[in-house]
């Protein structure tokens, strides 16, 4: 095997009469009029080779057995194509290589998929050959971005004075609210340890011991639901501050977007990024990540239906619900058909129904009209800025359940009618949520859960209300969202042994556990803890949000929604042996 001496997306007219040595993949081959042409393939890109019968007979010989995705090895001479065949698009487009010597790496069989023309193949089989569909062009621009963010959220934490600090992967169990993935210790019998979740637990430590700035591109594990835009191993680009404020926080993370948005998408980012709280994100858009690249803003309208006989407006608002509404601009003239497509989205985004009511020329239209008065329907469309053509929907019901599955309509109705452009990158919506809940209250058991992680802090006005009502506490949390994707979540953190100690009373946490869950972190809040704050960034969903892929796309190996790895069949049975050694026994499944 020679030396190469450029890559197949190197060569140029610049490099015309040159003899060159290329390696890589044949793309394809075709024989066009007694002349052979091969498309050469590595991560660089493609070069057109060209063999002539006539004049290296031995060589067609050799190229005329090649198939699809050998590896060859070629040496020749850089000419210019001829024209007609230029190919302007393509970096190497205007050149070709005269083949005067041909030699094959490597060969193989026929491919379970063809990898140039791969957006047909099946998912599953893709996955099993995750090898071979890396091999796209696409899915190399992938890692390759990857690859260079990652470079930029290194130089850009360095440059401000941060450290990169590994924290380990055999842990004690941390609290990021998913389940754990357990190691067995084969020397502490029946003793475990986690896979972190994130490294919440050690980055606070590493605040106690002085590292005021730190940040680590970490590995994350959690046995959970996967959804397009979780992996049960994701990594997150994790940070944490001492002696810092929320602004300060911010400040350093919006620097941070601003260079990613600009080297990524050539877009300018301005800042402060906006500050939208959770409340009023659940209200006007059900959601505490909306995308806010279309309107679609809700509107109580509870008020103006008081006294409505209408019976399924008057049933719920006795019991306490709520008629909440959007305006879908330009859409009064759905057909009957189109508005039952309407409603089905709604059953399936969780509403009971959706109530439309047209704006039309001659006046109000659907279940409502000539049931409710038209001055109450005007001042109705006027709240919701309607006028004539719009089409208003309308969810009536307990307040909770309505915000939630209108949120979910709200994002099937931009889909559905295309109300945004995905890749327009002009359009980009970042901003900030904060003051989430400290709390999540269960609705039926009333129980009360973190509603980042126990760590977090609360607002200091709001400490009168911990004991009282603690689920109307807000938290120092915040979130990054980005075009509808939560990008980052963080907070300021509890720095108190006592004030830690309440949180976890107040979450029904016993002494006993926290000793054997937390101890060693209520025990390193006592000496000398720093005020401090972070947060984690999801660095997958990052690339997600810059491809527009799902997460699947963006993780060289990633995992099924079963958490399975198709490629090396993981998870799997593994030695009796092993598990005698590591003192397991299996439990026989139930119906054996
Ligand atoms: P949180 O659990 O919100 O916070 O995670 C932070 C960010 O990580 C990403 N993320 C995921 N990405 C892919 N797959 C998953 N399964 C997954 N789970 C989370 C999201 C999320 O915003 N320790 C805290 C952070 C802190 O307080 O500093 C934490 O892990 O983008």
């Amino acid at each position: 095997m020679k030396k190469r001496t450029h890559t197949c997306g190197q060569l140029t007219k610049a490099d015309l009469n040159q003899t060159v040595t290329l390696q890589g993949w044949v793309a394809s081959h075709r024989d066009l009029g007694g002349l052979l042409f091969i498309d050469l393939r590595d991560r660089y890109g493609k070069t057109q080779v060209v063999v002539h019968p006539e004049e290296t007979p031995d060589l067609a010989g050799i190229a005329h057995t090649l198939h699809s995705e050998w590896v060859v090895e070629i040496t020749g001479i850089v000419q210019a194509r001829p024209e007609g065949m230029i190919n302007k698009d393509m970096m190497t487009g205007e050149i070709e290589i005269k083949v005067s010597h041909l030699d094959i790496l490597n060969t193989c069989p026929p491919l379970p998929f063809q990898i140039e023309d791969s957006s047909k193949a099946n998912e599953e089989l893709k996955l099993k050959y995750r090898y071979l569909d890396l091999r796209r062009p696409e899915m190399q621009e992938v890692l390759m971005l990857r690859h260079h963010i990652s470079n930029i959220v290194r130089e850009h934490f360095s440059a401000e004075d941060f450290i990169e600090v590994e924290t380990p992967f055999l842990v004690k169990s941390t609290p990021e609210g998913a389940r754990d993935y357990l190691v067995p210790s084969r020397i502490f019998e029946g003793s475990f340890y986690a896979l972190p979740q994130s490294p919440q637990i050690y980055k606070q430590l590493l605040m106690v011991a002085g590292f005021d700035k730190y940040f680590q591109i970490a590995r994350c594990f959690r046995d959970e639901d996967l959804r397009s835009d979780r992996q049960p191993e994701f990594t997150q680009i994790d940070v944490e501050m001492s002696f810092v404020d929320q602004n300060e926080i911010f400040d350093v993370i919006e620097r941070l977007f601003v260079k990613i948005l600009k080297e990524a998408w050539n877009q300018d980012l301005r800042t402060p990024f906006p500050r939208i709280t959770y409340n009023e994100c659940i209200e006007k858009y059900g959601s505490d990540k909306p995308d806010l690249r279309y309107g679609l803003e809700f509107h109580n309208l509870t008020e103006h239906f008081k006294g409505c006989e209408f019976h399924v407006i008057a049933t719920a608002l006795q019991e306490g619900g709520v008629v909440i509404g959007l305006n879908l601009k330009g859409k009064a003239n759905l057909s009957r058909k189109q508005v039952t497509e309407l409603e089905e989205l709604a059953k399936k985004a969780g509403l009971a129904g959706i109530l439309p009511l047209k704006l039309t020329a001659e006046g109000f239209k659907g279940v409502l009209a000539g049931k409710v008065d038209d001055q109450t329907l005007k001042a109705v469309a006027e709240q919701c800025q309607a006028s004539e053509g719009d089409l208003l929907l309308m969810g009536i019901g307990k307040k909770s359940s309505i915000l939630k599955g209108l949120g979910v309509l709200r994002v099937k109705l931009a889909e559905h009618f295309s109300l945004f452009d995905p890749i327009d990158r002009s359009k980009t919506s970042i901003f900030w949520v904060v003051d989430f809940p400290l709390f999540e209250r269960d609705e039926t058991t009333g129980e009360v859960s973190p509603s980042h992680h126990p760590f977090t802090g609360f607002h200091p006005d709001d400490e009168p209300m911990l004991t009282t009502e603690p689920w109307n506490v807000r938290s120092t949390a915040y979130d990054l969202v980005m075009n509808g994707n939560e990008l980052l979540s963080g907070s300021i953190r509890i720095h108190d042994s006592k004030q830690q100690a309440m949180i976890f009373d107040l979450l029904g946490i016993s002494e006993e556990e926290i000793k054997l869950r937390f101890g060693f972190l209520v025990d390193a809040l006592k000496y000398g803890a720093p005020p401090m704050g972070g947060m984690a960034i999801g660095f997958d969903r990052v690339i997600m949000v810059l491809t527009n892929r799902p997460i699947r796309d963006v993780i060289a190996f990633p995992k099924t929604t079963l958490a399975q790895s198709l490629m090396d069949g993981c998870p799997s049975p593994i030695d009796p042996q092993l598990l005698t050694d590591l003192h397991l026994a299996l439990i026989p499944p139930k119906n054996s």
